[in-house]
């Protein structure tokens, strides 16, 4: 669980080779991701740490690709507060939308414009309708120029608000042209970009090269090796354990601002749905996990409070009482204006968790 591997990242204060741990910026302002393999370290992607804020993630079919985005897109969504436009092929991520509240539009052919304002919230154009491939993917180009319109009218900010998902990328007719100025000028607009494909060499130079982070999934075929070790985002021992790697792990490369770049493995962890039941004052309010970690990252506390209170959750059964959560937080130190922005974030009115305190305090 998070909290077992956060507490081992508190233990291991000493250079982990590449593999970064993790800084309480990265916790507050980034997504959890997974978890390294080497040290089992929490992975949280921080993207206002890297050169930009673009994604590409490259591996074969069933390696774990739409896994990721899934998890990604939930916990982009839920924690920082962006916007989401996703080119769904296939309907698979319908359902997911649906779930975050956000619209699902249904495309039909070329002539349709599927966006012409980007709308806020969360967003997917469904191509799944268009039965000529060819079709779907001038209607997906056509869906990304008018992204890329939007883009350029907009006002240049580099704070992401943007984050603009295409999977299997190589469907896109002339991909490369479109997708190319939106890597290009998406961060001076806090537009962020996350490609995904099967072949390596299905995403052309300038793409990898202008993507801060790269998740390279399992690959087979010697062609794609040769491409990866041209492109220079691997190491040649990182390239040898790409061609074995299981289900769901994949190699990391990140180039941060300091321009240093990183390889390392993390094993992907989904978004949770472990959820809890939390009762107060005759109130029973289900939770997720999920939300509390966002509640979580917003508090203005240290590192080591914010571990603590994972791991708190992390080990806690599904029933827990108010009560029960202030004592855990008051004997962390945690202080009563911190308690009282976390649950007003979950949604907990402010005269309970000052009932519950001055309860506690009597004790
Ligand atoms: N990190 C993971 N943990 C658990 N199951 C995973 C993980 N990654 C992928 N899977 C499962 O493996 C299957 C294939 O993954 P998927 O993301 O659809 O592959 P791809 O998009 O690369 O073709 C799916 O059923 C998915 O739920
Ligand atoms: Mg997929």
């Amino acid at each position: 669980m998070i909290s077992n591997s956060i507490n081992a990242a508190r233990l291991l204060d000493v250079f982990m080779g590449s593999e970064p741990a993790p800084k309480n910026n990265d916790i507050v302002e980034g997504i959890y991701v997974g978890k390294t393999l080497a040290y089992n370290l929490p992975f949280f992607l921080n993207s206002s740490r890297l050169i930009n804020p673009h994604i590409s993630i490259v591996g074969m079919t069933g390696s774990g690709k739409s896994y990721l985005l899934k998890s990604m897109i939930m916990r982009l969504y839920i924690s920082n507060n962006v916007n989401i436009l996703i080119i769904d092929w296939s309907s698979e991520y319908s359902q997911l939308v649906k779930d975050l509240g956000g619209i699902v539009r249904s495309a039909r052919g070329n002539a349709d414009i599927p966006v012409e304002h980007l709308p806020e919230g969360i967003l997917s154009i469904d191509l799944s309708e268009i039965r000529d491939p060819s079709i779907a993917g001038c209607t997906a180009r056509n869906a990304l120029l008018e992204v890329s319109k939007s883009m350029s009218r907009s006002k240049l900010n580099e704070k992401v608000r943007w984050v603009i998902v295409i999977d299997e990328a190589w469907k896109l007719a002339d991909y490369e042209k479109v997708l190319g100025r939106l890597f290009r000028e998406g961060r001076k607009f806090g537009f962020s970009i996350i490609v995904a494909t099967q072949l390596i060499k299905d995403v052309n130079n300038e793409i990898l090269a202008n993507a801060a982070c790269c998740f390279v999934f399992r690959l087979m075929g010697s062609e794609n090796f040769d491409a990866l070790s041209s492109s220079g985002l691997l190491k040649h021992n990182d390239i040898e354990t790409v061609k074995s790697l299981n289900r769901g792990t994949c190699m990391v490369s990140l180039h941060t601002r300091k321009d240093i770049e990183k390889n390392f493995a993390v094993r992907i962890d989904g978004f949770s749905f472990k959820s809890y039941l939390l009762s107060y004052s005759g109130v029973k309010m289900k939770v997720s996990l999920e939300s509390i970690s966002n509640a979580i990252s917003k508090m203005e506390i240290c590192t080591e409070d914010r571990l603590k209170l994972f791991r708190f959750f992390d080990d806690a059964g599904q029933s827990l009482d108010l009560i029960q959560v202030i004592g855990a937080m008051m004997e962390i130190g945690i202080k009563r204006v911190e308690m009282i922005s976390f649950f007003s974030e979950l949604g907990v009115d402010e005269t309970s968790v000052a009932i519950s305190i001055e309860s506690i305090k009597k004790v």
